[in-house]
């Protein structure tokens, strides 16, 4: 019999404490078949009503509900890790997850967890990161998906997106516009990392990728950073490249 069930997917394990737009938008990749090599296997709150909880029980996807207030944290880590195994994660996403991990859990999964973090670390990490990089002024600012270790915001960067500060933004218009590409970054890094072409070696995020699929990457990069500060369409920029044209 033909096997229909195609190549085993990666299983992500999602944490989530809030709204969880994060964990949608992965939610909606995966469904628009863009996140071929992946599949939710379970998502996780440590709040019971969290709107992002509701959102996946709609979706018809596996939860679970591991209330963390008052608890010891190993011991609540503890039982998130046992919910984890039992839906055989392979690969936990932190998304808008409000709460340290303890050092048993990192251990568990190790160079398997990864953060989304509102700005362009090593800058601003902790809490309400827009504000203080409004508050300090940066003309660039963005986001940064990392693999998890034991300090916080730290991680070996998988992926970082930019945007310029506009004179008009203030703190909320600015998390908006961040927001917006963490949307698009978070899908970019797991499909990297569940792919798995990669090394890491130190602190550095290492590319397998043939030199032809790297060359055309960063070209596909330089297109898109072009389409987003200029407003024109690939086939504009082409266009005028042919043409000597500036753009
Ligand atoms: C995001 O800004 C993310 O960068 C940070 O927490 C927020 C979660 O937002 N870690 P959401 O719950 O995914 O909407």
């Amino acid at each position: 019999m033909a096997n229909t069930e195609g190549p085993a997917k990666v299983r992500l394990g999602i944490l989530l404490s809030g709204r969880g737009s994060n964990f949608l938008a992965i939610a909606r990749n995966i469904g628009e078949g863009k996140l071929p090599g992946v599949k939710i296997a379970l998502v996780l709150s440590n709040i019971a009503d969290a709107p992002g909880i509701r959102a996946a029980r709609d979706l018809g996807l596996p939860t679970q509900v591991c209330i963390s207030k008052g608890r010891p944290r190993a011991e609540h880590d503890a039982d998130m890790l046992a919910h984890l195994r039992a839906a055989q994660v392979d690969l936990v996403i932190l998304a808008g997850y409000m709460r340290l991990l303890s050092p048993e859990f990192i251990r568990a999964f190790p160079n398997r967890i990864l953060n989304i973090h509102p700005s362009l670390l090593p800058a601003f990490p902790g809490l309400d990161a827009q504000q203080q990089a409004f508050d300090y002024g940066v003309l660039v600012a963005g986001c940064t998906v990392h693999f998890v270790d034991e300090h916080l915001d730290h991680g070996v960067i998988v992926l970082q997106r930019s945007i310029p500060v506009l004179p008009e933004d203030d703190a909320h218009t600015l998390a908006d516009r961040i927001l917006a590409e963490e949307h698009i970054a978070y899908s970019q890094a797991i499909a990297r990392v569940a792919g798995g072409d990669y090394e890491i070696q130190g602190r550095r995020y290492v590319l397998r990728a043939d030199p032809e699929s790297a060359a055309r990457e960063a070209v596909e990069s330089i297109l898109e950073i072009r389409k987003r500060t200029t407003g024109m369409t690939v086939q504009e920029i082409l266009d005028a490249r042919d043409e000597g044209r500036r753009f």
